[in-house]
Formats: C-alpha cells, structure tokens, sequence
C-alpha cells in the first residue's frame, strides 16, 4: 500500500476506492500508518468531502475493524440512540433509562467529549467508581437483567473509530459529514442494535451550523443504517444554545438525574418528549407518539426510569446513591459569577464558545493524552432571550482556579451579548422517518 498516494487522491479531490479505504483503515489500526499522514488525509477528507459511496465504504471498513456485537441471545427489539453532539446535550443519559424503564431493551455504546461538545462517556466517568468497560458477556447481560447497559468503545468495537475519533479531536477535522457519519453509523453497527435513534444537533453549538446540512447529515446516516439493515429515525434539534442549564461533566449528570426525577428544564422535556417517544416506538411498545409520550411520562412520574438509572450505575461499579446526594460528584474548589453590564435581553451569539469554556476549564481535551477535570463546568442562570437587568447573574462558573475562571468568563462575554430587543425564538425540534 502507498499511503501518500491515497493522501495525494483525496487532496486533489479524486475518490477513493474500496480497496484504498479497507488498507486505509487496516493499516491505521495496525498502527503501521502514523498518526501525522492520517491527520493529512482526514483534513484532505475535510475540505474535500467523500460522495456517499467513499462514506459507506469507509462506515464498513470501521464497523468491521473490530467485533461486531451479537445481541441476539437479548429478547426483544434493541434499540440505541446517539446524538452528533452539543453544547449541554444531556438528552442521552436522560432517554436511555426512560426508554429501558418502558420495557425496550437499551444497548448503549457512547463516545467521549469532541471538540467544544461533550460526550456520555465522561459524563458517567464523573460517577465514583463508574465503569464503561464491560466485557461484551457482562454488557449482554446487563441488559438482560436492567434492560440499559452503556459502553465506551471498549474490546476491540469499532476501534478505527475510537482512533480516529480522538484525532480529529485535536486536528480540526471533527465537523465534516462524511466523517460524523462514518463515525457514529460505524459504531452503531458494531454495538449490535437493531434500531437507531438519531439526535442531529444543528446551530452554533452543533457540528452543523444549519439545518440543511443537518437534514443531508440525518439523510446520509438513516441510509448507511438500512443499508445495514437497521431501523432508523433522526430527530432534529436547535443548539443555538446550551440545552438545559448544566454544561460539564458532573453538572449535566446531576442535570440529567433532575430530569429523571420529572424536574427538566423546558428546553430539555421538548427534545425529550421528540427523543424518548422515539426509542419507544422503535422497541415496538407503541406505533403512536402520544401513547410512547404517556409511557415515558409515567416512567419518570412513578420513579422507575431513575430506578434504571440508579441500578444501571450500580452494575457498573458506579455509586448509586450520587442520584440522591449530588456531593458525592467531584466538586470544582472555586466558584464565581458572570454579572449582566446593562439591561437587556440575553442574546447567545456563539454557543460553541460556552462550550469551549469547558475546555478552559480544563473538562474537555486539548491533546488526545489529557485527563480531564469532570467537576468543573457552566450553570447557566439565564436562557436565550430573557430580560437581564444590570447586575443579575448570567452563569456561575465552577473552576479549578481563579485562572481558569477568567479565561472561561472572557470567552462566555465573547460568546454572548446583551441586546436591547429579544432576539427571534428558534428552537425547532422535529422528526425526520425515513
Ligand atoms: N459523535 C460521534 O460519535 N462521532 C462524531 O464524529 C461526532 C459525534
């Protein structure tokens, strides 16, 4: 295999053939391509795009670089949700144990933080004690006995994926749609579900910055996964701004468990109530949305979706009872606010840049290697749009230091402003079927 001159194809914008893909992938897990010619071709791939037969090989070659789990001795329809990421996006911690609490079986297998988003993995990892390494025996029949098991990519699934995940991280290269699809569908098939609930994010806390591309993006995943023979649905959701009022790690665990115990912010029940009916439609309890709505409302009411939630924490090494006693999570040393200069109405102009202050913080990652901090994080007190008056606290920020604090309240002023009208409402949520 000559790598350069895959390399060299994509930057001079040919396609790439199966066989260029396959050795590509090979190759890189093997660890006999090195991660700098990667870097290059997966910025070629960026700025040059792959058409949707390249996508599709490249989903297969990834899917197929490790085990492909096999979910069958699982009864039921096993249904899997994941979400391209966002500012806040606790969605996924929230529907899981729902869905698995109204009897679909959840086999869950979640990323890390990318880029300014954050990821389910680090969120659960902020839980004393919580594992997402289960070996695929233990995550068979976890899911058996609770119904919701959650997993990094751990053993040996989808690791091209894990790979190159963690690269594009921190080679600027994580918002291209064929590598989001790639990425999320090749993990997808490898976790052995038999249907997928998409969450496309678009907005400025999104990799897709407008609907459109979200739609493509919904588009190209949902025809990857029936290609593959899987039931697929994507939900499409605004992230102009932060969902909820958590951002960081154990901030959006805790917001997460408020929502389990029926207390969500508004913004957090919308997505819900598009998400979670969703998942249940998909496991075949209901074919009507209303109805697989009434369940999950009755599964959080009656406290059987926390009770999943609380035994899935325990099987998994993790201390339950976080759900009841929040300073059990790691708790940030210094906190401090963010004051409202002027009277006006909150306007969030860049809320990829309220996510990037988590990485200031030091709770999401710079380079592959670094360990990250899960307590710090952003409680925003104001939404988009509400009347501020001079004074009033913004966002308390909890950080390590008073450094990290100041370098995180410089980019949250310069990803906001305090405007004198209200600026339009937007925040579209719906369903893409087939
Ligand atoms: N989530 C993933 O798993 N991969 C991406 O590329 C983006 C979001």
């Amino acid at each position: 295999m000559n790598f350069i001159h895959t390399i060299e194809k994509k930057r001079d914008k040919k396609k790439l053939s199966r066989e260029e893909i396959n050795d590509f992938i090979e190759g890189y897990v093997a660890g006999e391509i090195p991660d700098y010619q990667v870097s290059s071709l997966l910025m070629a791939v960026y700025l040059n795009g792959c058409d949707e037969e390249e996508t599709f090989e490249l989903t297969r070659a990834m899917a197929g670089s490790g085990d492909i789990m096999d979910l069958s001795g699982i009864p039921g329809i096993k249904v899997d949700k994941h979400s391209t990421g966002g500012v806040g996006d606790k969605v996924t911690l929230i529907a899981a144990p729902v869905a698995a609490a109204c009897g679909v079986p959840v086999a869950k297998m979640s990323g890390r933080g990318l880029g300014f988003t954050g990821g389910t993995i680090d969120k659960l990892e902020s839980i004393p004690g919580f594992s997402v390494e289960l070996s695929n025996d233990e995550f068979i029949s976890q899911v058996k006995n609770i119904g919701y098991a959650l997993i990094g990519q751990t053993g040996d699934l989808a690791p091209a994926d894990k790979l190159l995940y963690s690269l594009r991280d921190v080679t600027g290269t994580v918002d291209s749609i064929p590598l989001i699809a790639s990425s999320i569908m090749s993990k997808k098939i490898a976790a052995g579900s038999d249907a997928i609930v998409l969450e496309i994010t678009y907005g400025t806390g999104a990799f897709m910055k407008d609907e459109k591309r979200a739609c493509d993006l919904a588009g190209l995943m949902i025809d990857i996964g029936k290609a593959a023979g899987l039931e697929m649905s994507a939900v499409i959701t605004n992230m102009n701004e932060p969902l909820g009022h958590a951002v960081g790690n154990s901030l959006e665990v805790i917001e997460a468990i408020e929502a389990l115990k029926g207390r969500a912010a508004p913004d957090v029940l919308k997505v819900m109530k598009s998400v979670i009916p969703e998942m249940i439609m998909a496991g075949g309890k209901t074919e009507d949305r209303w109805e697989a709505w009434e369940l999950a409302s009755d599964a959080i009411a009656s406290g059987r979706a926390l009770e999943v939630f609380r035994k899935m924490i325990e099987a998994q090494h993790g201390n339950p009872f976080v759900t009841e006693d929040y300073s059990l999570f790691p708790k940030a040393p210094f906190k401090s606010g963010i004051y409202a200069d002027r009277d006006g109405y909150l306007s969030i102009r860049d809320c990829a840049g309220i996510g990037e202050c988590i990485k200031l913080l030091g709770g999401g990652r710079m380079t592959k290697e670094q360990e990250i901090d899960l307590s710090v994080g952003l409680e925003l007190k104001v939404k988009n749009g509400d009347r501020v008056s001079k004074g009033d606290c913004l966002c308390e920020i909890m950080s390590r230091n008073e450094a990290g604090a100041e370098e995180a309240r410089g980019r949250f002023l310069s990803s906001i402003e305090i405007t004198d009208d209200k600026l339009p409402e937007n925040n579209l949520v719906y369903t893409l079927n087939d």
